[in-house]
């Protein structure tokens, strides 16, 4: 049976469905042959949204409507729809909680009362109505929808509350999941990207104050027909989540794998996001390879005898590195290199220091030669630079002369400097 037929004698109960997605996923389903229970605040606009989709049906089509004005964000009103539900046809098989609220502004600017709002309504109406319905749907096996949002990935300017009030739904949906899945009850998740709005929506202002939101850009929103068939089809098939959206997918990989990226996007800062876009390509990483341990002892033949003949030539070489973090127990580590070892092969002095100030300084007596210093700040203890998927180093590092990689990894005339009398080096961090 095809997944739009089995919804025939099914009950839905649809929270926030006077307006928008939720309308239109109370519209699908009363034309697919369900029994809609439709919830929203407003009474009057409720029960318009049930004259306009049932309009020129029989009795009998429309009595598979039933409007319960109430508020998510009350436990008593939630109770009140799933038993009027209940005493109306008997049995609920689908939640789907879609109601929500938005604001669009900085968090430092909204009211308190706005705040409650968005938690309130968003993360526990989904709660209350859960508990409410979650008897009733153990006796029919049936299944609960969050609709939740792709800023949930990554918080946006502006977008910090109903951004956070829908991350929320992630662990709430997959605890649900886990503790009914035992009962047959199925739970899942939509993360929506932009759809169409109806020009009645409204967002919160700072006071809490609903306000007309301007248009968007059509390339960018899918249809409310296509983003509620998408959840009709989700709950049927017992998809544990769906990412529907092309935006969705992109704003999911940069926010868990390129977290720096995302925050440049955010920031819309262009010609950052191209240098980094760059980097990326080149193997900065692998030419960062500073093991600390292994280098110490197997200086090489040449090195020594070198060594050897400029002994009574030794000059005091002072690093100087800047820029450390002091939380934390997390240690400096230092090599100094010769032109054949550098950037990635073994130093011939090193040093690995713990950290407990901001800036910290390390001596080593050294033949008068040319070098190149290398450094890292070891945050974790590991005995290793570590770096991204991408190669970047995720702990600060830095090079003498302050060279700062940017196309590509150091080359030796970036980063050498000739120590012909007792001299310093002074590096700060780059933090990554
Ligand atoms: N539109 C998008 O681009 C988009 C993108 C991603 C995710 N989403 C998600 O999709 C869902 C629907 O969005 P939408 O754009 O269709 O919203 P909408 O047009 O603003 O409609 C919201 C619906 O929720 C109801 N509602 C609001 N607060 C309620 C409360 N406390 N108790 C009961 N009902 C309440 C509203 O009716 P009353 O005001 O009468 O209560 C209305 O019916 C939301 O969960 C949203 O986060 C939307």
């Amino acid at each position: 049976m095809a997944w739009h037929d089995q919804y025939r004698g099914r009950v839905v109960l649809i929270s926030g469905a006077s307006l928008g997605i939720g309308k239109e996923l109370a519209r699908q389903v009363w034309t697919l042959g369900g029994m809609v229970i439709a919830t929203g605040r407003n009474a009057q606009r409720l029960e318009e949204a049930a004259q306009h989709i049932c309009s020129g049906s029989d009795a009998e089509a429309r009595r598979r409507f039933l409007t319960i004005a109430g508020d998510v964000s009350k436990a008593e009103d939630c109770r009140v729809a799933v038993e009027s539900g209940l005493s109306t046809f008997g049995r609920i098989d689908y939640l789907i909680h879609n109601a929500a609220v938005f604001h669009f502004d900085r968090i430092d600017s909204a009211s308190e009362h706005v705040i409650d709002q968005m938690i309130d309504v968003n993360i526990k109406g989904c709660i209350h109505l859960s508990r409410a319905a979650l008897p009733a749907l153990h006796i029919s096996r049936g299944g609960i929808l969050f609709v939740s949002s792709i800023s949930a990935f990554y918080g946006m300017p502006e977008y910090g509350l109903y951004a956070l009030s829908k991350a929320a739904l992630t662990p709430l949906s997959e605890s649900l999941r886990l503790e009914n899945h035992a009962h047959g009850v199925f739970v899942g998740l939509t993360y929506l990207g932009y759809t169409a709005n109806e020009p009645d929506k409204r967002a919160l202002d700072a006071q809490g104050t609903p306000q007309p939101i301007p248009d968007r850009p059509h390339s960018f929103t899918r249809s409310r027909e296509a983003a509620a068939r998408g959840i009709l089809r989700q709950l049927i098939r017992r998809q544990a989540v769906s990412l529907p959206s092309f935006l969705g997918h992109i704003n999911w990989v940069f926010s868990y794998m390129m977290p720096r990226l995302a925050f440049l996007i955010h920031q819309r800062s262009y010609r950052s996001i191209l240098l980094l876009l760059i980097c990326s390509l080149l193997p900065l990483g692998a030419s960062l390879n500073l093991r600390a341990q292994a280098q110490a002892q197997s200086q090489n033949q040449t090195q020594n005898q070198n060594q050897a003949q400029n002994q009574d030539r030794s000059v005091e070489l002072t690093v100087r590195v800047d820029g450390l973090k002091t939380w934390g127990s997390s240690q400096l580590v230092i090599g100094v290199f010769d032109r054949a070892a550098f950037p990635d092969g073994r130093p011939l002095h090193h040093a690995t220091i713990k950290v407990d100030e901001p800036r910290m300084h390390w001596k080593v007596s050294v033949p008068m030669a040319t070098y190149a210093i290398a450094v890292y700040q070891d945050l974790n203890r590991n005995g290793r630079l570590d770096k991204s998927t991408f190669g970047f180093p995720t702990e600060p590092y830095g090079f003498s002369r302050n060279y700062r990689p940017v196309y590509r990894g150091p080359l030796w005339k970036d980063a050498s400097i000739l120590i012909d009398r007792d001299s310093s080096a002074d590096i700060r961090l780059i933090a990554p």
